[in-house]
């Protein structure tokens, strides 16, 4: 029993409300029996004020812009670590030893191939197809080639489907580039890192050789650990509720993908960017501003806010700084970073957006250099997809691996129609 209690007085009823405690962070109402003892639910929709698992993996502070994976601060990990150790560490807890990086880096690369019958399957999309709609299909499809890997009892099988996904997911979301280009698919080369090996699967073609360029191959690995997990994100949310059923993890995760797909998360960074390109010079964002504070526009400023960071996003931070380095290497000056840059400090300065906290959050800056990098906008949320794909896939293992696990399954507050009585189609 928890130590601490809290008391809700309802229809002349009192009861006591556990008060759970985590690692750090605000106390949490356990109101798991409060159905049973008062016949009332709670509502929240948006789960503004619902926690929906207990997890060790990532925890944020909005207030005070924190993210931390397994304890470790993004700003750190971003700048002295790499997406395959951050893997690592998000799907076994702690920091690998050399040789668990190199075996886990290799295990990676040793399922980079993607069955071979898949890529008669992207044939079946039309040539202007998004990727993300490609990456659902094909992701969702996994289920049906890796049969050996979908029994989520066995510890063993749920191992190797989630080295799978972390290791087909950039073969996936290179392909379906490809495709959109009408050029031909490129094999992985197992002996580039996983980021390196991504690009060259994206930009490279057959008939020449192709060269990683390291500050591009740095600038890209960074952005997928800054995008590598995120807490109960929606998309996160929408995993979980998939595999609490027992669904397998390829649909978990393609399901993860649809959610992301949406404007109000992962699709941000393709419509930031679309955004800053019809703002197009720094003269017309008081106009743009003044549209977003209208609340009869539905305009937006897309990369700003965030549910939970009430602060800068730390992830932005880095963001802003990968573009400068990113720049430089590729020697690109692209005017909208500039667009994008005063954007920031005209609606920092602007009551509505200090008041309501809208900061820019980690979309802001990502589509200004993954364009620079040559990615064309539709690619954008595919990349951010492949990124998270590890932390959806540890935030699932988390899940199965819990006893307190059951179906994820909210009730409602109806309002529909009470009883009444068919009337047959004559008599209407
Ligand atoms: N531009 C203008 N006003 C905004 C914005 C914005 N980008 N974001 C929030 N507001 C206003 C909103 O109108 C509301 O005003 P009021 O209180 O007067 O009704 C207030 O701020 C609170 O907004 P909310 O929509 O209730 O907040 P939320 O926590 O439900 O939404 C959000 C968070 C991220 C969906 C929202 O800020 C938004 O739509 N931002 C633009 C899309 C975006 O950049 N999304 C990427 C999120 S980060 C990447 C990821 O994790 O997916």
């Amino acid at each position: 029993m928890a130590d601490k209690q809290a008391t809700l007085t309802y229809n002349d009823k009192t009861i006591d409300l556990p008060v759970l405690e985590g690692s750090v962070g605000p106390e949490v109402l356990d109101i798991r029996k409060l159905y049973g003892q008062t016949g009332a639910f709670t509502y929240d929709p948006g789960y503004k004020s619902t926690g929906s698992c207990e997890s060790a993996l990532t925890y944020i502070d909005g207030d005070e812009g924190v993210l931390l994976h397994r304890g470790y601060p993004i700003g750190q990990l971003a700048e002295q670590s790499s997406f395959m150790e951050v893997s690592y560490l998000l799907l076994n807890g702690e920091l690998p030893s050399k040789d668990e990086l190199d075996d886990f880096t290799y295990t990676i690369s040793r399922h980079t191939m993607l069955h071979e019958q898949l890529s008669t399957f992207y044939r079946g999309f039309r040539r202007d197809a998004h990727p993300m709609a490609i990456m659902c299909g094909v992701v969702g499809a996994l289920s049906a080639f890796y049969h050996d890997s979908t029994d989520i009892s066995d510890p063993e099988q749920r191992k190797i489907a989630s080295h799978r996904l972390v290791a087909k997911m950039p073969t996936i979301a290179a392909m379906a580039y490809k495709y959109s280009v009408g050029q031909p698919f490129l094999y992985p080369d197992n002996s580039l890192s996983y980021t390196g090996n991504f690009l060259r699967m994206t930009f490279g073609v057959p008939a020449e050789p192709y060269e990683v360029v390291p500050a591009v191959e740095k600038a890209m690995d960074r952005i997928f650990i800054l995008h590598a997990d995120h807490e109960q994100n929606a998309s996160t949310s929408t995993v979980r509720l998939a595999g609490s059923s027992g669904a397998n993890p390829f649909a978990c995760i393609a399901a993860g993908i649809a959610c992301l797909w949406g404007p109000a998360h992962g699709g941000a960074n393709e419509a930031a960017l679309n955004m800053l390109r019809e703002i197009g010079t720094p003269d017309k964002i008081p106009h743009y501003i003044e549209r977003a504070k209208d609340k009869n526009d539905p305009f937006r400023l897309m990369g700003f806010g965030h549910r939970v960071y009430k602060n800068y996003d730390p992830r932005a931070t880095v963001m802003q700084k990968t573009v400068r380095e990113v720049f430089d290497a590729l020697k690109v000056n692209d005017p909208l970073f500039e667009t994008a840059l005063r954007l920031e400090e005209l609606a920092l300065q602007d009551d509505y957006f200090i008041e309501k906290k809208l900061f820019p959050n980690v979309d802001f800056y990502s589509g200004v250099i993954l364009s620079a990098i040559g990615f064309p906008t539709t690619m954008f949320t595919a990349l951010f997809a492949l990124a998270r794909t590890v932390g959806w896939v540890a935030q699932w293992n988390e899940m199965i691996s819990d006893p307190a696990q059951v179906i994820g399954r909210p009730r409602q507050l109806y309002t529909g129609p009470t009883q009444r009585d068919y009337v047959p189609v004559g008599q209407r």
